[in-house]
């Protein structure tokens, strides 16, 4: 067998392009609504405790061993998982695992650039002064809400029973948001998303800065903002008592920072072999529980508390993920001064908040083409794209679709994925051999004391939330009924096995190639 260098791979311009890249591929709509949603239903301060424990045991060294497991593979010509992992482990198991590191992804990222589509056509609605009038002289908050709540439901078509039909604006804006997808993908790794994110991550600081300030200073006969301050801020250690508390911080962990997708190894493997990883690991994911719990902790919850009261805004939370977001926040705007502008800068850092991640997610799938298949980089972008615009039909028009994708592939998916990926890298590579490599041109010196979190604490952690889910929430899941939810899984399985067969056909391909050289 010839020595074959692997074919050139594009990497990073710069270090501040990378960490941005990172950050943005975490900072998604998880910081701006999910966080707000998840502390709110949890009791806020309450949630805050198991959620910087969670960081520590979990966000930090997985943060790390994806970082290491792709800038391992990258330096040999990989980028995601189903080819890396059988460098550590030769068995066609391990490439069965990593089909799950483009599943999840690819899944996850159809019903999530649609969500961003609807936060661009709300943009467009400010912009424009089509959002919906409020109604006069409404005296509580459900008639408050009501025009936002029926705005929603007419943007996305629901109430037609099983069938959706959106809005003209819903079709036009999703469009638009897989055309603006499509370009920046299409100009590559460094010149498209790089080149992108360094621009668009300072731009939703900003407009996140300026809605924090305007929040902070609401004050209303309901409440103020800083009693929603307090709330989130005011640790309550009875909490810790209570397991689905702990569930919930640590799935808001993996999800916020994009863990357990297969995602971060495809961008780590655009690191040069040399490159740091312990202090930019930390550094983006400290970027990310900035915008988390500073930015996205101070504009929704304080708004709502501030117009409903505590007890008014944990209901809403409950009420669905979507009307703290996309209906209690535009209403409370749209009631303020300057309201249009307002809520056009709430909706349109969604968008760019968004529009970071879904390149993240979908670089990974086009990676697969271009490593594995050698196919050129338009190419395996307009197939990745083709794929995404026919399934995300399923979303946009089968309710009840997205729910059940979320569940599978964005909340089950990612603990069980990684949770692989800690055993393939800590015990089937090898402890000393993984922590060597995490620590291997490494700026800091990561404490001796992780090396046993990472090997045994972050994988246990893991376990108790699969198992947990397992009681909790599976028999609940199983339970559904309706052909929706059994088209919904139907093409998840669809997705997975004409994956695997991709995947399996790469390999042959792989081999063939040695065998030649
Ligand atoms: N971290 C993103 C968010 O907070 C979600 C996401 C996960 C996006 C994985 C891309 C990849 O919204």
């Amino acid at each position: 067998m010839g020595m074959k260098s692997p074919r050139r791979r594009e990497s990073w311009g710069s270090r501040t392009g990378l960490i941005l890249a990172m950050a943005g591929g975490a900072i998604g709509l998880g910081n701006f609504l999910r966080f707000p949603v998840q502390a709110a239903e949890n009791g806020g301060g309450a949630f805050m405790i198991p959620y910087i424990i969670a960081f520590f045991l979990i966000g930090i060294p997985l943060m790390w061993i994806e970082w290491s497991i792709g800038r391992y593979g990258g330096a040999r010509g990989h980028g995601t998982a189903p080819a890396i992992f059988s460098l550590f482990w030769k068995s066609p198991v391990s490439r069965l695992i990593g089909v799950l590191g483009l599943w999840i992804p690819l899944v996850v990222v159809i019903y999530y650039i649609y969500i961003e589509s609807w936060t661009l056509g709300y943009s467009i609605h400010f912009l424009l002064g089509t959002s919906p009038e409020l109604a006069a002289g409404a005296n509580n908050p459900e008639e408050f809400l009501k025009p936002y709540s029926s705005f929603l439901g007419t943007y996305i078509g629901a109430g037609n029973g099983d069938l959706l039909s959106p809005s003209v604006m819903a079709y036009f804006a999703f469009i638009a948001t897989l055309v603006i997808n499509l370009i920046i993908l299409l100009r590559g790794v460094s010149r498209g998303i790089e080149a992108f994110v360094k621009f668009a991550l300072p731009a939703l600081f900003i407009m996140a800065i300026i809605l924090f300030i305007r929040v902070l200073t609401l004050d209303t006969p309901s409440g103020n903002a800083i009693e929603g301050l307090n709330f989130l801020w005011t640790p309550d250690f009875n909490a810790l008592k209570n397991p689905g508390v702990w569930v919930a911080a640590a799935g808001q962990i993996f999800f916020t920072l994009s863990l357990g997708f297969g995602s971060m190894i495809v961008y780590s493997s655009y690191l040069r072999a040399d490159q740091d990883i312990t202090l930019n690991g930390l550094t983006s994911a400290t970027i990310n529980e900035t915008a988390e719990v500073i930015l996205g902790g101070s504009i929704a919850i304080p708004a709502a508390v501030a117009f409903f009261g505590i007890a008014g805004a944990v209901s809403i939370a409950q009420s669905g993920a979507f009307n703290l977001g996309f209906v209690s926040l535009p209403a409370i705007f749209a009631s303020m001064p300057a309201g249009q502008f307002l809520g056009f800068l709430w909706f349109f850092l969604l968008f760019f908040a968004g529009l970071t991640s879904s390149l993240f997610l979908t670089q990974t799938i086009i990676a697969f083409f271009e490593d594995d298949f050698g196919i050129s980089r338009t190419k395996s972008v307009l197939i990745t794209m083709g794929i995404i615009g026919i399934s995300v039909l399923m979303v946009v028009f089968v309710n009840q679709t997205l729910d059940e994708w979320d569940f599978w592939a964005g909340t089950i998916g990612i603990v069980f994925f990684g949770l692989m990926e800690v055993v393939i890298f800590m015990w089937v590579f090898g402890g000393e051999k993984a922590w060597a490599e995490i620590n291997r041109d490494g700026t800091i010196r990561i404490p001796r004391f992780f090396y046993y979190i990472l090997r045994y604490i972050t994988p246990l952690f893991m376990l108790i939330l699969l198992g947990w889910w397992g009681i909790e929430l599976l028999p609940e899941e199983l339970e559904k009924t309706g052909w929706t939810i059994w088209v919904a899984r139907a093409y998840l399985v669809l997705l997975f096995i004409v994956l695997a067969i991709l995947v399996f056909m790469a390999d042959r391909r792989r081999k063939n190639k040695e065998n030649e050289s």
